[in-house]
């Protein structure tokens, strides 16, 4: 594998060493190496099935069955269960983006608990996404796809998380939509927040991360940095199945 993580500048806030985890007898992770370095936006690449979303989980603590190191800044995590891992300053946007559909913008922003000072008021995450705000009132139910996105997004911002884990938000989403969640994603960087991002948008990878993992049965097979990826984006296209 290319290392260019020995390249990478700045303390990692994220550092994963030989990762394996399991559902039940299903071994799915084989060992993963991941490093993210504070400050940076950091994609994991792959087909689906290849174990991006598993490896998320089990930062968070919530894949049954896990090995191997996984540190936050000077904490070793790998053994904590989920509600201790929360206050190590992590937060994780789930795939199916997790909206109560029967609460509206505002209960659902207002769900999950503030964990230290750094955890943003409702007022800011309605700054953040100003379209939120004329949403206000609305159901879960009836908010689009980008919306819906933006609120989930929002909603982990609430928790003081300083580390992001945002898996496929651009699934499903329009072009503008896209586009939308690049600026943000952009934004909450230059705030000081880290992100580690899974996506199938290869195009859209490229623009918003400093760094790349394409992770395969498993196991990381490669990872770039802005300048690498941009001589392997044919072979990535073919090996993401795009
Ligand atoms: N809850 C589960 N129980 C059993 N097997 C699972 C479970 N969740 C995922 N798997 C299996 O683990 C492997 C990795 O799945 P994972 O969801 O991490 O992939 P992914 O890279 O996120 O894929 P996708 O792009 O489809 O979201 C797959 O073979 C999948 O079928
Ligand atoms: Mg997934």
């Amino acid at each position: 594998m290319p290392d260019t993580a020995r390249n990478f500048v700045g303390e990692p806030l994220l550092a994963i060493h030989d990762l394996h985890a399991w559902y039940g007898e299903s071994h799915v992770l084989h060992g993963i190496d991941i490093t993210v370095p504070q400050g940076t936006v950091v994609t994991l690449l792959g087909r689906n099935g290849a174990g991006k979303s598993t490896t998320l989980k089990s930062i968070m603590g919530i894949v049954p069955k896990r090995q191997g190191s996984i540190r936050l800044q000077d904490h070793e995590i790998i053994e904590l269960a989920p509600y201790a891992i929360a206050p190590h300053g992590v937060a994780f946007c789930p795939e199916d983006r997790g909206i109560y559909a029967t609460l509206d913008v505002k209960e659902n922003l207002e769900l999950p608990p503030r964990i230290d000072q750094h955890g943003l008021s409702t007022e800011q995450i309605l700054d953040l996404f100003p379209q939120l705000r004329e949403r206000l009132h609305s159901p879960g139910s009836k908010l689009s796809g980008g919306e819906q996105q933006m609120l989930a997004i929002g909603r982990i911002l609430r928790t003081g998380a300083r580390l992001l884990l945002l898996d496929e938000p651009t699934e499903g989403l329009a072009p503008s939509i896209v586009e939308q969640i690049g600026d943000t994603i952009a934004r909450l960087k230059q705030q000081g927040y880290t992100i580690l991002l899974v996506e199938q948008n290869l195009r859209f990878a490229m623009s918003v991360a400093d760094y790349h993992y394409l992770i395969d049965h498993g196991q990381v097979v490669a990872s770039y940095d802005r300048q690498t990826i941009e001589q392997h984006t044919d072979t990535l296209l073919e090996r993401l199945g795009v």
